[in-house]
């Protein structure tokens, strides 16, 4: 069991090389290590998960009723936009967490204004590049009672 579950949707495997214009040039490699350390640092566990499968992140959310995790960080991707297999997940499992977009979604193509999640989620990041993570990771430990020597 960790305390912070990090979850990453479809293409986000792909950081790094893929459209760094947009997304920059850390991997998710880069981003898991990171956060882990962030969680590490301040007490805390954490653990990730990335997939390109609707059905895998579904089933990962459905086992936060029974392994503990406290609070989840997701970047949805393109699963923001369609996904409401994903946001009943959320909705039935009843743990906080908050949703991360690495680039302004609001200053993109108009469908990417419009989340199954953002209504459900304490908060919303979005725009700050990958030090959004860190931030949402700050706030997680924040309201898990951690003291976040990171942020
Ligand atoms: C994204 C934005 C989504 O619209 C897109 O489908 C992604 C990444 C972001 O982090 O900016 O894959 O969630």
């Amino acid at each position: 069991m960790s305390d912070i579950l990090l979850l990453h949707g479809p293409n986000l495997n792909l950081l790094g090389t893929r459209e760094p214009d947009v997304y920059g040039h850390d991997s998710l490699e880069d981003i898991n290590a990171r956060a882990k350390d962030q969680a590490v640092s301040a007490g805390a566990s954490l653990s990730a998960l990335q997939s390109n499968h609707e059905g895998d992140l579904v089933d990962r959310v459905q086992q936060t009723l029974h392994d503990g995790t406290r609070f989840i960080v997701i970047n949805p991707a393109a699963f923001t936009h369609t996904s409401v297999a994903l946001r009943d997940a959320f909705a039935a499992v009843n743990v906080p967490f908050i949703e991360v977009h690495i680039s302004n979604v609001h200053a993109r193509e108009p469908f990417r204004r419009q989340s199954f999640f953002s209504d459900l989620a304490q908060a919303v990041i979005c725009g700050l590049g990958t030090a959004g993570y860190t931030v949402a990771i700050g706030a997680a430990l924040t309201h898990l009672g951690f003291s976040d020597p990171t942020i």
